[in-house]
Protein backbone atom coordinates (compact mmCIF):
# COMPACT_ATOMS: atom_id res chain seq x y z
CA UNK A 1 0.00 0.00 0.00
CA UNK A 2 1.78 3.52 -0.94
CA UNK A 3 2.00 6.18 2.04
CA UNK A 4 -0.24 9.27 1.85
CA UNK A 5 1.40 12.26 2.14
CA UNK A 6 -0.94 14.26 4.50
CA UNK A 7 -0.80 17.96 4.63
CA UNK A 8 -1.07 20.59 7.58
CA UNK A 9 -3.55 23.59 7.61
CA UNK A 10 -1.33 26.73 6.62
CA UNK A 11 -2.61 28.90 9.15
CA UNK A 12 -2.47 25.98 12.02
CA UNK A 13 -3.77 27.02 15.36
CA UNK A 14 -2.10 26.33 19.04
CA UNK A 15 -3.23 23.09 20.05
CA UNK A 16 -3.64 22.43 23.58
CA UNK A 17 -1.01 19.47 24.73
CA UNK A 18 -0.96 18.96 28.24
CA UNK A 19 -3.77 17.86 30.16
CA UNK A 20 -3.92 21.42 32.15
CA UNK A 21 -3.89 23.31 28.72
CA UNK A 22 -6.34 21.28 27.64
CA UNK A 23 -8.54 21.95 31.12
CA UNK A 24 -8.46 25.51 30.74
CA UNK A 25 -9.04 25.68 27.04
CA UNK A 26 -12.47 26.85 26.34
CA UNK A 27 -13.26 24.66 23.12
CA UNK A 28 -16.03 22.82 21.53
CA UNK A 29 -15.19 19.18 21.40
CA UNK A 30 -16.66 17.30 18.43
CA UNK A 31 -17.29 13.45 18.81
CA UNK A 32 -18.47 11.99 15.31
CA UNK A 33 -20.54 8.60 16.81
CA UNK A 34 -20.66 5.31 15.35
CA UNK A 35 -18.81 5.73 12.30
CA UNK A 36 -18.56 3.73 9.30
CA UNK A 37 -15.06 3.26 8.92
CA UNK A 38 -14.09 -0.65 8.32
CA UNK A 39 -11.24 -2.12 6.08
CA UNK A 40 -11.68 -5.36 4.34
CA UNK A 41 -9.35 -7.04 2.36
CA UNK A 42 -10.58 -6.86 -1.50
CA UNK A 43 -9.08 -9.35 -4.07
CA UNK A 44 -7.72 -12.26 -4.59
CA UNK A 45 -4.20 -13.87 -3.58
CA UNK A 46 -1.23 -11.57 -4.13
CA UNK A 47 -3.43 -9.01 -5.71
CA UNK A 48 -5.75 -8.43 -2.66
CA UNK A 49 -5.97 -5.19 -1.41
CA UNK A 50 -7.37 -3.71 2.12
CA UNK A 51 -10.43 -1.33 1.12
CA UNK A 52 -12.47 1.08 3.47
CA UNK A 53 -15.97 -0.49 3.11
CA UNK A 54 -18.43 1.27 1.30
CA UNK A 55 -21.96 0.90 0.02
CA UNK A 56 -21.06 2.32 -3.19
CA UNK A 57 -18.24 0.03 -4.11
CA UNK A 58 -18.58 -3.01 -1.85
CA UNK A 59 -22.03 -4.03 -2.57
CA UNK A 60 -21.68 -7.93 -2.78
CA UNK A 61 -19.15 -8.33 -0.08
CA UNK A 62 -21.23 -6.69 2.44
CA UNK A 63 -24.26 -9.19 0.93
CA UNK A 64 -22.31 -11.75 1.43
CA UNK A 65 -21.17 -10.79 5.26
CA UNK A 66 -25.23 -10.57 5.49
CA UNK A 67 -24.56 -6.62 6.65
CA UNK A 68 -27.58 -3.86 5.85
CA UNK A 69 -26.06 -2.22 2.98
CA UNK A 70 -26.73 1.82 3.62
CA UNK A 71 -25.04 1.11 6.90
CA UNK A 72 -21.40 0.99 5.15
CA UNK A 73 -21.08 4.75 4.76
CA UNK A 74 -17.94 6.16 5.62
CA UNK A 75 -18.50 9.26 3.08
CA UNK A 76 -20.65 10.35 5.86
CA UNK A 77 -17.41 10.89 8.21
CA UNK A 78 -15.84 12.88 5.55
CA UNK A 79 -18.61 14.95 4.95
CA UNK A 80 -18.37 16.01 8.44
CA UNK A 81 -14.82 16.19 8.63
CA UNK A 82 -14.27 18.59 5.67
CA UNK A 83 -17.67 20.70 7.79
CA UNK A 84 -15.65 20.54 11.14
CA UNK A 85 -11.53 21.03 9.62
CA UNK A 86 -12.36 23.51 7.11
CA UNK A 87 -14.91 25.82 9.66
CA UNK A 88 -13.32 29.26 11.40
CA UNK A 89 -13.88 27.85 14.66
CA UNK A 90 -11.12 25.39 13.72
CA UNK A 91 -8.58 27.81 12.06
CA UNK A 92 -9.57 29.52 15.32
CA UNK A 93 -8.21 26.94 17.62
CA UNK A 94 -11.54 26.29 19.82
CA UNK A 95 -12.29 23.15 17.42
CA UNK A 96 -11.01 19.34 18.43
CA UNK A 97 -12.99 16.51 17.00
CA UNK A 98 -12.76 12.50 17.75
CA UNK A 99 -13.93 9.82 15.97
CA UNK A 100 -15.76 6.94 16.86
CA UNK A 101 -16.10 4.12 14.86
CA UNK A 102 -19.25 1.53 15.16
CA UNK A 103 -16.83 -1.30 15.44
CA UNK A 104 -15.12 0.99 18.85
CA UNK A 105 -11.90 2.29 17.68
CA UNK A 106 -11.32 5.53 18.99
CA UNK A 107 -9.42 8.43 16.71
CA UNK A 108 -7.99 11.26 17.64
CA UNK A 109 -7.82 14.29 15.43
CA UNK A 110 -5.14 16.82 14.79
CA UNK A 111 -6.64 20.74 14.30
CA UNK A 112 -3.81 20.86 12.18
CA UNK A 113 -4.64 17.96 9.75
CA UNK A 114 -5.75 18.51 5.92
CA UNK A 115 -8.46 16.43 5.03
CA UNK A 116 -7.94 15.22 1.63
CA UNK A 117 -11.23 16.75 -0.67
CA UNK A 118 -12.01 13.51 -2.33
CA UNK A 119 -13.41 10.41 -1.18
CA UNK A 120 -10.62 8.33 -2.57
CA UNK A 121 -8.36 9.54 -1.14
CA UNK A 122 -9.88 9.73 2.21
CA UNK A 123 -10.25 5.92 2.52
CA UNK A 124 -6.86 5.22 1.06
CA UNK A 125 -5.42 7.48 4.54
CA UNK A 126 -8.26 5.82 6.82
CA UNK A 127 -7.29 2.43 5.70
CA UNK A 128 -3.74 3.41 6.06
CA UNK A 129 -4.64 5.01 9.77
CA UNK A 130 -6.75 1.88 10.85
CA UNK A 131 -3.69 -0.36 10.30
CA UNK A 132 -0.55 1.63 11.43
CA UNK A 133 -2.93 3.69 14.21
CA UNK A 134 -1.31 6.90 13.68
CA UNK A 135 -0.54 9.17 10.59
CA UNK A 136 2.34 11.48 10.56
CA UNK A 137 2.67 14.93 9.04
CA UNK A 138 4.69 14.79 6.06
CA UNK A 139 7.84 16.28 7.80
CA UNK A 140 6.88 13.72 10.61
CA UNK A 141 6.82 16.51 13.58
CA UNK A 142 3.36 15.61 14.66
CA UNK A 143 0.65 13.22 14.55
CA UNK A 144 -2.08 14.32 12.46
CA UNK A 145 -4.70 11.26 12.92
CA UNK A 146 -3.92 8.42 15.96
CA UNK A 147 -5.53 5.88 17.63
CA UNK A 148 -6.64 6.47 21.36
CA UNK A 149 -7.65 4.53 24.07
CA UNK A 150 -11.13 4.34 24.88
CA UNK A 151 -13.16 5.90 26.73
CA UNK A 152 -13.48 8.72 25.33
CA UNK A 153 -14.38 10.74 28.52
CA UNK A 154 -11.23 10.02 29.53
CA UNK A 155 -10.21 12.53 27.04
CA UNK A 156 -12.54 15.21 28.33
CA UNK A 157 -12.12 18.19 30.09
CA UNK A 158 -13.27 17.13 33.92
CA UNK A 159 -15.64 20.87 34.03
CA UNK A 160 -17.80 20.47 30.86
CA UNK A 161 -21.28 20.23 29.61
CA UNK A 162 -21.76 16.65 27.76
CA UNK A 163 -24.79 17.16 24.88
CA UNK A 164 -25.93 14.82 22.03
CA UNK A 165 -27.39 16.13 18.69
CA UNK A 166 -30.11 14.17 18.05
CA UNK A 167 -33.68 15.16 15.33
CA UNK A 168 -36.04 13.56 17.90
CA UNK A 169 -34.65 15.14 21.29
CA UNK A 170 -37.97 16.07 23.21
CA UNK A 171 -36.41 19.78 22.98
CA UNK A 172 -35.39 21.96 19.93
CA UNK A 173 -33.32 24.59 20.31
CA UNK A 174 -32.24 27.89 18.12
CA UNK A 175 -28.88 27.49 18.75
CA UNK A 176 -26.90 30.63 19.00
CA UNK A 177 -29.52 31.48 21.53
CA UNK A 178 -29.46 28.13 23.14
CA UNK A 179 -25.44 28.32 23.40
CA UNK A 180 -25.29 31.93 25.38
CA UNK A 181 -26.75 30.35 27.81
CA UNK A 182 -23.44 28.37 28.76
CA UNK A 183 -20.92 28.58 31.24
CA UNK A 184 -18.06 30.89 29.99
CA UNK A 185 -14.40 29.54 29.85
CA UNK A 186 -15.47 25.78 29.76
CA UNK A 187 -15.57 23.46 26.86
CA UNK A 188 -18.77 21.74 24.98
CA UNK A 189 -19.10 18.48 23.99
CA UNK A 190 -21.33 17.45 21.32
CA UNK A 191 -21.62 13.92 20.16
CA UNK A 192 -23.07 13.69 16.77
CA UNK A 193 -24.40 10.62 15.16
CA UNK A 194 -22.15 9.95 11.67
CA UNK A 195 -24.56 7.42 9.95
CA UNK A 196 -26.88 7.46 7.78
CA UNK A 197 -30.19 6.25 10.07
CA UNK A 198 -30.39 4.19 13.70
CA UNK A 199 -31.29 5.31 16.96
CA UNK A 200 -28.95 8.33 18.55
CA UNK A 201 -28.47 6.56 21.26
CA UNK A 202 -24.64 6.20 21.29
CA UNK A 203 -23.72 8.60 23.98
CA UNK A 204 -26.35 8.00 26.37
CA UNK A 205 -23.50 6.29 28.93
CA UNK A 206 -22.13 9.98 28.79
CA UNK A 207 -23.71 13.06 27.87
CA UNK A 208 -26.24 14.99 30.37
CA UNK A 209 -28.80 15.88 27.49
CA UNK A 210 -30.13 15.59 24.12
CA UNK A 211 -30.95 18.61 21.92
CA UNK A 212 -32.29 19.24 18.59
CA UNK A 213 -31.27 22.36 16.81
CA UNK A 214 -33.88 21.70 14.06
CA UNK A 215 -37.49 21.20 13.43
CA UNK A 216 -36.27 19.30 10.65
CA UNK A 217 -33.95 15.88 10.34
CA UNK A 218 -30.56 16.74 9.49
CA UNK A 219 -27.91 15.16 7.78
CA UNK A 220 -25.04 14.80 10.23
CA UNK A 221 -22.65 17.72 8.19
CA UNK A 222 -25.37 20.00 8.26
CA UNK A 223 -25.98 19.10 11.83
CA UNK A 224 -22.01 19.92 12.61
CA UNK A 225 -21.80 23.38 9.81
CA UNK A 226 -24.65 24.59 12.59
CA UNK A 227 -22.98 23.90 15.70
CA UNK A 228 -19.72 25.83 14.50
CA UNK A 229 -21.77 28.71 13.35
CA UNK A 230 -23.11 29.06 16.53
CA UNK A 231 -19.99 28.94 18.83
CA UNK A 232 -18.56 31.43 16.02
CA UNK A 233 -21.04 33.67 17.09
CA UNK A 234 -20.89 32.86 20.87
CA UNK A 235 -16.70 33.14 21.00
CA UNK A 236 -16.82 36.39 17.92
CA UNK A 237 -14.78 34.06 15.60
CA UNK A 238 -15.94 36.08 12.02
C1 LIG B 1 -28.81 11.42 9.38
S1 LIG B 1 -28.91 11.49 11.12
C2 LIG B 1 -28.96 9.76 11.43
C3 LIG B 1 -29.67 9.30 12.64
C4 LIG B 1 -31.15 9.65 12.72
N1 LIG B 1 -31.64 9.20 14.00
C5 LIG B 1 -31.97 9.02 11.60
O1 LIG B 1 -32.38 7.86 11.76
O2 LIG B 1 -32.17 9.67 10.58
C6 LIG B 1 -27.25 11.91 11.60
C7 LIG B 1 -27.05 12.70 12.85
O3 LIG B 1 -27.33 14.07 12.63
C8 LIG B 1 -27.73 14.67 13.85
N2 LIG B 1 -29.05 15.30 13.61
C9 LIG B 1 -29.96 15.00 12.69
N3 LIG B 1 -31.03 15.81 12.77
C10 LIG B 1 -30.78 16.66 13.80
C11 LIG B 1 -31.51 17.74 14.40
N4 LIG B 1 -32.70 18.12 13.97
N5 LIG B 1 -30.92 18.39 15.44
C12 LIG B 1 -29.70 18.02 15.90
N6 LIG B 1 -28.99 17.01 15.36
C13 LIG B 1 -29.51 16.34 14.33
C14 LIG B 1 -27.81 13.57 14.90
O4 LIG B 1 -26.66 13.58 15.70
C15 LIG B 1 -27.88 12.30 14.04
O5 LIG B 1 -27.36 11.19 14.72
Amino acid sequence: MSGFDVATTPEAPKVPKTKMEKEEAARLIVILESASLETYKVGKSKDARYQLLNCDDHQSILRRLNRDITDSRPDITHQCLLTLLDSPLNKAGRLQVYIHTGKGVLIEVNPHVRIPRTFKRFSGLMVQLLHKLSIRSVNGSEKLLKVIKNPITDHLPIKCKKICFSGDATETVHLPTWAKSLPKDESLVVSIGAMAHGEDSFADAYVDEKISCSQYPLSASVACGKLCCAMEDLWNVL
